[in-house]
């Protein structure tokens, strides 16, 4: 049986960036949505987001939305959409007192203003030196935004529909007109009507070995769309955080040194001084990324291995307690350790997308160089591609996206609702979705495990921090072996209720799917910028990369490959130097 549903709204996904959607898509009244999430809310993602949201508020020092603008350009290796960009950070501070209105326990000052600390590449005047601009709570700050928004929502009488897995994008003749869903309880299909459907999905960090990203973090949006025919924007920037706990990736937070932990090489070395003069261990991700790889692979690692420390032994115990209780619990439940008293093993961590399904700054879904929207198709958050990250993003930006982006995408979506009719369903619309599940279901001989496992290895082998050539293209010979055995695919379980070996086994696909664009833009891209680091091509090259990949899917089963311009307003590409 089939069930249907009719809204004018629907939001996919219940994390920040959805749930931000959702509440401005409802405040204003006279919309239905609904939010159709394969999780409860609650257990988002973003909730894992740990150091803090970017603002300039200048609570402890000098700030201005000017300066945040020119290091998340600067940041993002000159790749992001300047327009864009300065939109995003000059609604920073009143995206923060909007949640600060709503109820989010922010740290403080000791004279009751929002707290902040320094984040990697963050800087007073224009580059000279950190600047306190990340505002916290504790190390939960994610948390506590999704705890908030799910509230407010609960307030505005948002539908939501949890644990129902998103399966297939509907698309009429003039645009959008629903998506099919799995509900995992019971094992049934449901078709959701709508006037708009928003994308806010998540990352795809799962696609490597050795990541910071929840199990859940799949790649099924951005995988759903380019099925359906809209290209992916930018996929070969993955940044790499650089504080994972070794071997597990768990994310020990940026605020770690931005309280003032450090880095350290076997001889007990503050390594970063040397990559970076001025900001040190608070230098941009890839670079403090790049540089672990680079001591490491010098014999520098500790005992020789592949991790080095992060020590904040010398910030005294009150301060971790106090300010990094989730990390020091991390280290003590997964390390053993206590990290005011030793120094915490890590190594870089599969961490964030800077791509993704390519939007404009009311996210709505643009399909090509021309920037042609899709009608009524929206993305938000880490599965989109605004493109405010460019090739690198700053930490603490990835929240202020979310909060704001989702928040523009909810109130456009409100708006095209109240002017749009209900578009007819095409009277096939879940054929394909029953489908796909029959295949699925029907006997395969493959286990999903070790497909899963050698494409991790794969990705984190070829298309991690540092890329090459030869690389890549083993890369890319792997992974179409990987989808061939993919077609053969074993599901164990060929039951209805709560079958999460079947929606695993199709997350895989989405991963695979996601796996081969990303590896097919980076080898694309011949140069180095931001995340993509490529050591046959290891200059930026302005002249001939100036430009946003757009990764278009093809019937032969190659990725096509088009381009867009970068927006440029204020700044012009210069050298990066931390
Ligand atoms: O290090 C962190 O707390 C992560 C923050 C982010 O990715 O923005």
């Amino acid at each position: 049986m089939i069930h249907m549903h009719v809204y004018d709204a629907l939001v996919v996904g219940g994390g920040g960036a959805g749930l931000a959607a959702a509440l401005h898509l409802t405040r204003g009244g006279g919309v239905r949505a609904a939010v159709v999430s394969k999780l409860y809310p609650t257990r988002s993602h973003t909730g894992a987001a740990q150091g803090g949201i970017g603002a300039a508020l200048g609570n402890l020092e000098e700030d201005s939305p000017e300066w945040h603008a020119f290091d998340t350009v600067k940041g993002s290796d000159y790749l992001g959409d300047q327009d864009a960009i300065e939109l995003m950070c000059a609604e920073a501070p009143e995206v923060i007192i909007e949640l600060e209105h709503m109820g989010l326990p922010f740290s403080r000052t000791d004279d009751g203003r929002i707290a902040q600390r320094r984040f990697g590449g963050h800087t007073h005047h224009f580059g000279q030196g950190p600047v306190r601009r990340s505002c916290y709570a504790a190390d939960r700050t994610g948390h506590m935004i999704l705890q908030t928004l799910y509230q407010q929502c609960i307030k505005h009488q948002v539908t939501f529909y949890d644990e129902f897995q998103v399966l297939d994008l509907v698309l009429g003749e003039s645009g959008v007109a629903g998506v099919v869903a799995y509900e995992i309880r019971t094992g049934e299909l449901h078709v959701f009507r709508a006037k708009a459907v928003l994308f806010a999905t998540g990352g795809f960090g799962r696609m490597f070995s050795v990541s910071s990203n929840a199990y859940a973090f799949t790649g099924d949006g951005p995988a759903i769309c380019w099925r359906r025919g809209v290209p992916l924007e930018d996929l070969e920037f993955f940044q790499f955080h650089p504080t994972g706990i070794y071997k597990l990736g768990i994310l020990i937070t940026e605020g770690v040194r931005g309280e003032g932990g450090i880095l350290l090489n076997r001889d007990g070395e503050r390594f970063m001084e040397r990559y970076a003069p001025t900001m040190k261990d608070l230098a941009s991700r890839d670079v403090v990324s790049r540089a672990i790889y680079l001591e490491v692979r010098e014999g520098r690692g500790i005992e020789g291995k592949d991790f080095v420390h992060l020590d904040a032994t010398h910030l005294g115990r009150e301060v971790i307690e106090q300010k990094l209780p989730d990390i020091a619990d991390f280290c003590r439940t997964y390390l053993g350790l206590d990290p005011a008293q030793r120094p915490i093993p890590i190594q870089p961590t599969a961490h964030y997308a800077m791509g993704g399904i390519p939007t404009d700054v009311d996210g709505r879904v643009v399909v090509d160089e021309r920037n042609t929207v899709l009608p009524g198709l929206y993305a938000a958050g880490e599965c989109a591609c605004v493109s405010v990250h460019g090739a690198n993003r700053l930490g603490t930006n990835s929240l202020l996206d979310l909060v704001v982006f989702g928040r523009r995408a909810g109130r456009h979506m409100a708006e095209y609702c109240r002017a749009a009719e209900l578009p007819p369903l095409p009277g096939d619309a879940a054929e394909p979705t029953v489908a796909t599940v029959q295949r699925l279901l029907e006997k395969g001989d493959e286990p999903a495990a070790r497909i899963r496992e050698e494409m991790q290895h794969t990705m984190m082998d070829f298309v991690g921090v540092f890329r090459e050539d030869a690389g890549l293209r083993s890369a890319t010979a792997k992974l179409r072996e990987l989808a061939d055995r993919y077609a053969r695919v074993r599901v164990q379980d060929k039951g209805k209720w709560f079958n999460t070996d079947l929606m695993e086994v199709w997350e895989l696909g989405a991963l695979l799917d996601i796996a081969r664009v990303t590896t097919a833009c980076a080898l694309n891209r011949t140069e180095s910028r931001g995340a993509q680091s490529r050591e046959d091509h290891p200059k930026r090259d302005d002249q001939n990369w100036l430009k946003h990949t757009l990764a278009y899917w093809r019937e032969d089963g190659e990725v096509e490959i088009r381009y867009k311009p970068v927006v440029v307003t204020k700044w012009q590409p210069k050298e990066r130097v931390y």
